[in-house]
């Protein structure tokens, strides 16, 4: 089948789907240890404890949201999941393999989308792919055909032989994502990976995700984009200067923040990083900046 074909089908059945049965089978069982486990993780740059014992577990089949304010340390997180920084504390196991000890393990079953573009700006498209399906010893044309699906998908097959220093951001963003998806990872993680792109793709991008997730894989996702979070994530982890504030479902979040009027994403955001009140208060101080 397609990629739009699956997307298709995904989109009818979608709205069957229960979340509640989707997330039971999560916690039903005692032997489910987590594809992805984080445990008191701690990173510090000099003096700024980026991480500071950060703990959470994603487990099979899940959309795990990290959200949290600029410098919060998710991408911190992210890259310590990847083995590329050294640790003051903690450990990481993904699929049971230690990012440090055996970076190759992890790095086969992981498909990483960084928050700023990294690609090699004088290949082509094609030649970036093929690139990937060499190195990760794919069928080469099992890997072009996918690869040109999601081009497809993406509105972006004109840009095939095109150099990726010579693309627009978005562009470049779709490329990024295609390549951490070419060798069908387990888990994929992703830093902010819609930011940049129209509306059009993103749509497409997030239900890609949902078809990654349908499979059994598993995302974590750093997104600063509430409705993202809301209507992607089955769990999200709200983190602050390096600590975690709040877990749970967007139902639970909501539950946590009932002591305020909490309605949407944002609100629970906002009141659980404590930000609330500052907002206002700077705010109202701009309001009354005299004129020139
Ligand atoms: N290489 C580095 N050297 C020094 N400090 C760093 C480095 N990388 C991150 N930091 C600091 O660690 C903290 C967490 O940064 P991080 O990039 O993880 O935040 P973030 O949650 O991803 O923020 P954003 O939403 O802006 O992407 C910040 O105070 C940042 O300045
Ligand atoms: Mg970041």
């Amino acid at each position: 089948m397609t990629i739009q074909g699956t997307i298709t089908e995904i989109k009818q059945t979608k709205a069957n789907l229960i979340r509640t049965d989707k997330l039971s089978k999560y916690y039903g069982s005692a032997n489910n240890e987590g594809v992805l486990t984080v445990r008191e993780l701690k990173k510090y740059f000099g003096t700024v404890k980026a991480v500071d014992g950060l703990s959470f577990t994603i487990f099979s089949g899940e959309i795990y949201g990290l959200l949290g304010p600029n410098g919060a340390g998710k991408t911190t997180t992210i890259k310590s999941i990847l083995g590329m920084l050294a640790l003051q504390g903690g450990n990481i196991t993904v699929l049971g393999f230690d990012p440090v000890i055996t970076p190759e393990k992890v790095k086969e079953n992981i498909g990483y989308v960084a928050e700023e573009p990294v690609l090699y700006e004088s290949m082509t498209v094609k030649e970036l792919f093929n690139f990937i399906a060499s190195i990760r010893r794919l069928d080469p044309e099992r890997a072009t055909t996918v690869a040109k699906e999601y081009l497809v998908s993406l509105n972006a097959l004109e840009y095939y032989d095109t150099f990726i220093g010579g693309l627009s951001r978005g562009n470049k963003q779709k490329i990024q994502v295609i390549a951490a998806l070419l060798h069908e990872p387990k888990v994929l993680i992703l830093d902010e990976p819609l930011s940049g792109l129209d509306a059009r793709s993103a749509r497409i991008l997030k239900e890609i995700f949902q078809i990654h997730r349908e499979k059994g894989g598993s995302i974590i996702l750093s997104t600063h984009i509430m409705e993202q979070a809301q209507t992607l994530c089955d769990r999200i982890g709200i983190i602050n200067e390096g600590k975690m504030v709040a877990e749970g479902t967007f139902e639970e979040l909501q539950e946590l923040a009932k002591t305020t009027v909490a309605t949407s994403l944002e609100d629970i955001f906002l009141h659980l990083t404590g930000q609330t009140e500052s907002a206002k208060g700077f705010l109202e101080k701009l309001r009354q900046l005299p004129n020139n």
